[in-house]
């Protein structure tokens, strides 16, 4: 792949609320420098849906190694538990992958080995969280802490198994109330859905035993937020990101589509800022 004499070949993995948006985006801003070639849903109706929307043609791979064998890099946004499995794969395949899915990642370094070793990148949006850049830099010195407090209307916990099996009502919170407070694993496990805030800003720190997370609902919350506060050798950080959510899932915040879109757009241009 030349990243300055040719079109990257991109492929959405996941054509749901992320996929199609990263896949409208590629079609329009960043059509200089893409090339869509891939779709691939194991709901084939979703990729059929995207395609039509798309009209383009032959988008749709009748397998997922044949979806591999037509791109450049994969954009990962799948919902499934064998989301680190896939991206394995792709990284075999010897494909760069954005991943949205941060908090599968979160145990599996060894894709980042195997991303060196194969000479890939694995890119990982800053997702709906400011301060990733800072986190990132702080992390060369000493971070004595690190606090994610992730505050969300009750709706955006629906059907959570977790919330469930401690017999949380969410119709019946009235206030303010924490749900969760702990480690970042505990977070990414009870929280699946939810939580790859918390897996990138422990990835960005590179020391997951620093971050605390608390995770906050109220009625009277109209957006998700979410508030990071570090403290270091390098000083204090505190940054607070208000989210507009995403008009095709509630459950997805508009920033994190929109960094992953920033991210693919910073890699065919050669540049890095921040994320
Ligand atoms: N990094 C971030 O800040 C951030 C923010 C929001 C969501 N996410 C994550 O991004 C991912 C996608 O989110 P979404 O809102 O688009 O979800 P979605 O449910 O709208 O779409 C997921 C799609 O993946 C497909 N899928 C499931 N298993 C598959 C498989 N094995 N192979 C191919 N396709 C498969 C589903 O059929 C569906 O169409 C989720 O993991 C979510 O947690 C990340």
């Amino acid at each position: 792949m030349t990243l300055q004499n040719k079109k990257i070949r991109i492929g959405i993995l996941g054509c749901g609320a992320i996929g199609s948006r990263i896949a409208k985006s590629v079609k329009k801003e960043l059509k200089a420098t893409y090339r869509l070639n891939g779709l691939y849903d194991i709901t084939h109706e979703k990729a059929y849906q995207l395609e039509k929307s798309l009209k383009i043609n032959n988008l749709i791979k009748p397998s997922f190694k044949k979806f591999l064998s037509s791109v450049d890099i994969v954009v990962e946004a799948v919902n499934s538990p064998d989301t680190a499995w896939i991206i394995k794969q792709a990284i075999k395949a010897r494909k760069h992958v954005l991943s949205m899915s941060v908090g599968k990642l979160l145990k599996s370094s060894d894709i980042f080995r195997l991303a060196t070793k194969n000479r890939c990148c694995v890119l990982l949006p800053s997702g709906a969280v400011a301060g990733i850049d800072a986190i990132k830099a702080a992390s060369l010195g000493n971070i004595s802490s690190i606090t994610l407090t992730t505050r969300k209307p009750p709706g955006g916990f629906g059907h959570n198994p977790h919330l469930i099996s401690r017999g949380i009502n969410l119709a019946k919170i009235t206030e303010e109330t924490v749900l969760f407070q702990g480690t970042v694993d505990e977070a990414v496990k009870y929280f699946p859905q939810n939580i790859n805030v918390a897996a990138t800003v422990a990835l960005a720190a590179h020391d997951k035993s620093k971050v605390i997370i608390r995770i906050i609902t109220s009625p009277n919350f109209k957006v998700n937020s979410h508030e990071l506060e570090v403290l270091g050798d390098f000083g204090r950080i505190v940054t607070r990101t208000d989210n507009v959510v995403c008009p095709d899932n509630p459950k997805t915040s508009y920033l994190a589509v929109l960094s992953g879109i920033q991210t693919l757009k910073q890699f065919s241009q050669g540049l890095k800022i921040g994320t």
